[in-house]
């Protein structure tokens, strides 16, 4: 069946990929995953609750749908089923990574979705949206990399905050949420009046802080939901621990699911120097900007 549907860049994709299932209500959607990308796991699937409440809430579907960082394409394979036939929404899905959309433009494909969805590999956030949906966007999405470039190893570029791109803020990068700051100040010129955006916010900051930047960017957010999720224990949290060091930045870590009383940055790279467990919260929020 692939033989009959993959132009030759998505056969590239192929090569080496994994199949792997998503959930979301009472729907089960099977995806290809090449190695180079972004492997579905709960930020993606977190950020899919969201935006499916928020897309099945409303009277009238969100019209113009824009995501950044399409990855495998698992929200437009969503959307496709939960919107069906019954409304004229179209969807454009940017990634940086041109392989990316592919993979989404196949995953759309294998799935039988319906053509209305546009991918563009290649652009850094924003930029390369088209000029007919800039200030139409109603309902932008995002679960981008919330990880400084200094605290990843051994990691391939989806997880990382890109440092030679786009850094025209004042904002200094502040416990990995650079990226979203700066998607969330692009996002000004591309939204309707009444614009919404759904998006991943890592809580690893303490809650007054990411607030603080949020309103900096221009974002009044409510958080939908919250999940305690392990750190990853691959990934070195160097930077946080010198943000809270230098800076005096507060960091919220958890030692176990239900602890009540968050430690820092330092005592949690002990515990994970320690091969210890440590969780932080992770939340879906819903943004508007003023
Ligand atoms: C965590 S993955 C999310 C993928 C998918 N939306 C999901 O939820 O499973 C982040 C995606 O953002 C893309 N990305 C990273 N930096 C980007 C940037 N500066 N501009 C656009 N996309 C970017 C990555 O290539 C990756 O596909």
């Amino acid at each position: 069946m692939l033989a009959g549907i993959a132009s030759e860049d998505e056969w590239r994709v192929l090569r080496g990929c994994r199949v792997c299932e998503v959930r979301c209500g009472a729907d089960s959607v099977r995806f290809v995953v090449s190695p180079s990308m972004h492997y579905p796991d709960v930020w993606s699937t977190m950020l899919l609750d969201g935006a499916r409440k928020h897309v099945l809430d409303q009277p009238q579907p969100p019209r113009t749908i824009v995501e950044v960082g399409v990855g495998a394409g698992v929200l437009p394979v969503f959307l496709d089923r939960w919107l069906g036939e019954r409304t004229d929404s179209e969807y454009v899905g940017l990634d940086l990574s041109p392989a990316a959309c592919e993979c989404a433009r196949l995953n759309l494909e294998m799935n039988g979705a319906h053509t209305r969805f546009e991918m563009i590999g290649g652009g850094h956030l924003l930029r390369s949206l088209p000029a007919r949906a800039r200030g139409r966007v109603d309902l932008l999405v995002a679960n981008l990399p919330q990880v400084p470039d200094a605290v990843a190893e051994n990691r391939n570029d989806y997880y990382l905050e890109p440092t030679d791109v786009g850094d025209q803020t004042d904002e200094p990068r502040v416990g990995g949420l650079g990226l979203l700051l700066e998607m969330l100040r692009e996002a000004k010129s591309v939204l309707a009046s009444d614009g919404r955006i759904i998006f991943t916010l890592a809580g690893r900051c303490a809650g007054a802080t990411i607030t603080a930047m949020l309103s900096a960017a221009g974002a009044e957010f409510e958080v939908l939901e919250t999940k305690r999720v392990p750190q990853d224990p691959d990934t070195r949290i160097d930077a946080f621990v010198r943000e809270e060091t230098e800076r005096g930045l507060q960091f919220r870590f958890f030692e176990s699911q239900s602890a009540t009383c968050p430690i820092g940055a330092r005592r949690a790279k002990l515990a994970m120097d320690d091969d210890q467990p440590v969780y932080y919260d992770l939340h879906v929020a819903l943004a508007r900007l003023c």
